[in-house]
């Protein structure tokens, strides 16, 4: 049987607004840790490794788990054919229960990770949905007639609407002689969120988790549930691809989404502290702003495309800070399950052979701008893209459709987990289901702790600093000029307490002045560097190395 409320949170851990305050860390569960030697990552070996995530550890306050339910794994486990259980590949509901349990011991919230726009085609609902058009499941989907039959006698479909892994999104079915939809693969049809009873199961499966004590979720392509209720085709403009060839007004960004929003948190609001982030779905950063409603955030793009640059990842963040304004609150995220690992990405962007140096610098900037940061499995070690040959590829989208645009292979950022530097590399025992980094004998968990000046130390140090000041977890933001283009300042500030932070994105060493209030006395000083310079003791003449960021924390003058 299931247990159905987990051990209460640590009264150090139980502030409602935790998820403004604290860092979530990213799992893709089949690549963290094996605990029963079958090469897939299970949830077993979560429980295993808690405590390099827990307070004696890293010291986030939350695992977003990416999905663990049962799929034919298509796309990477976002196909789902059961959302309300645990794939026997990753272990057993009572696996699920302890982990629950054992975060929980260590102050760590767990997040699932919700895909409720789409399902796997082998979901019961699907399957019963495809065979009748009347019964319970028969509007489930978004099923539609043909539209007609063109010159060559071929059905046509009921509008113009794309697939974003390429090809037509309309599939006729043989069975029910109609099409369907779908955003993603083939294998993918579109549920119908215009369908009550859609929506009421839906909520039933989320009200399970969140009575098995689960704290929040994180939305899959959320701004896409809702269609024109007249599927109208969508208008055309100029672009690279079939799918940017349109302006998707019709597709997604429904104006009735945020009501959707609105009863979905309604339902979560019944347990205090549970907090939901939607990830925006191939939008710009303004609708991500109008679809965030606190304890709602939304994922935006805006910092994670920006190459290796001062200048550019300045104006975007003074584009994101002008978007979301004082009383909205952003994410931060420069790596997750679809993109290239950021140290390999922002280090090529620069050409930097030093990646470790670049991924030291990303941390200052994901942990000291204003926001809630979203952490990457690996990112703490500097994890890089791995070369997967194409022949051993886990991820099929990579590999169809449109040679113009092809997706890409998120393989290369799923890679397993390297926790030591044996033979698999202490994720497993047996075959990886994917090939492991082929650094992971020096990159790894183990080596690193034994190293202060490791990747994995300094986001330890940035965690704690973090966690520690309110001015860095909560405060407000104002950017500082810096005598030097390559370096960006920015001071964050409480009512007490204020910290400024000087990061040097050049490979060159750097001499700026930084306008910034003289005469404070820093309480706290923490940078990439195990010996940082201390800001307000040298504003008008700060030395920066290499690739150097550093905090001063002090009091408000
Ligand atoms: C989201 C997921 C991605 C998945 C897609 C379709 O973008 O992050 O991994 O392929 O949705 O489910």
């Amino acid at each position: 049987m299931r247990s159905t409320v987990s051990e209460p949170l640590p009264a150090s851990a139980s502030a409602a607004d935790w998820w403004r305050t604290g860092v979530v860390y990213q799992v893709y569960p089949r690549s963290f840790a094996d605990s029963n030697g079958d090469g897939d990552g299970d949830l077993a070996g979560i429980i295993e490794h808690l405590d390099h995530l827990g307070p004696d550890g890293l010291g986030v306050d939350a695992i977003w788990l990416s999905p663990f339910y049962p799929s034919p794994w298509r796309d990477g486990g976002y196909d789902v054919s059961d959302h309300a259980a645990v794939d026997p590949r990753f272990g057993s509901e009572a696996d699920f229960d302890r982990l629950v349990t054992a975060a929980h011991e260590r102050g760590i919230r767990v997040v699932l990770d919700l895909v409720l726009n789409h399902t796997a085609d082998e979901h019961p609902w699907f399957v019963a949905s495809r065979a009748s058009r009347t019964g319970p499941y028969a509007d489930f989907y978004l099923w539609r007639d043909a539209s007609g039959v063109d010159a060559g006698g071929r059905r046509r479909p009921p509008n113009n609407w794309r697939s974003f892994f390429s090809g037509p999104g309309w599939e006729w079915d043989e069975g029910r002689r109609q099409f369907y939809f779908h955003t993603f693969l083939v294998e993918q049809p579109e549920l119908n969120w215009r369908a009550p009873a859609l929506e009421r199961a839906q909520f039933e499966m989320v009200r399970g988790w969140l009575e098995r004590g689960v704290d929040g979720f994180r939305l899959d392509v959320f701004n896409a549930f809702l269609k024109d209720p007249e599927l109208r085709s969508n208008p055309r403009r100029a672009g690279h691809s079939a799918w940017d060839r349109q302006r998707h007004v019709y597709d997604r960004d429904q104006p009735d989404l945020t009501l959707l929003l609105g009863r979905f948190r309604d339902l979560l609001d019944a347990w205090p502290g549970r907090m939901s982030v939607g990830e925006l779905f191939d939008g710009p950063l303004e609708r991500a702003v109008e679809l965030t409603r606190e304890p709602h955030l939304v994922f935006d793009w805006e910092l994670l495309d920006q190459p290796w640059s001062a200048a550019q990842i300045g104006s975007a963040i003074d584009r994101r800070e002008a978007a979301f304004g004082p009383e909205r609150w952003p994410t931060l995220v420069l790596s997750n399950h679809d993109r290239p690992r950021h140290a390999s990405r922002l280090a090529g962007s620069a050409g930097i052979d030093n990646s470790d140096a670049v991924a030291k610098a990303a941390a200052v900037l994901l942990l000291t701008l204003r926001g809630t940061p979203f952490l990457y499995y690996g990112e703490e070690i500097g994890g890089r893209d791995v070369d997967v040959p194409a022949a051993e590829s886990v991820d099929p989208p990579a590999s169809v459709g449109d040679p113009q645009f092809r997706w890409w292979d998120r393989s290369r950022c799923r890679t397993p987990m390297p926790w030591t530097g044996e033979p698999g590399a202490g994720f497993s025992d047996g075959p990886p289901w994917l090939r492991l980094a082929p650094d992971v004998a020096t990159r790894n968990v183990a080596a690193q702790l034994m190293d202060p000046g490791s990747v994995m130390h300094c986001y330890r140090r940035l965690l704690a600093a973090r966690r520690a000041s309110p001015a860095l977890h909560g405060g407000t933001f104002e950017r500082l000029v810096t005598s030097d283009t390559d370096v960006l300042a920015w001071r964050r500030r409480s009512a007490d307490e204020q910290a400024v932070v000087v990061l040097n994105c050049a490979d060159r060493p750097a001499e700026v002045s930084v306008g910034s209030t003289p005469g404070h006395v820093a309480r706290a000083v923490v940078g990439t560097h195990l010996d940082p310079p201390d800001v307000f003791a040298e504003a008008s003449r700060l030395r920066l190395r290499p690739l150097e960021g550093t905090i001063a924390i002090g009091s408000v003058g």
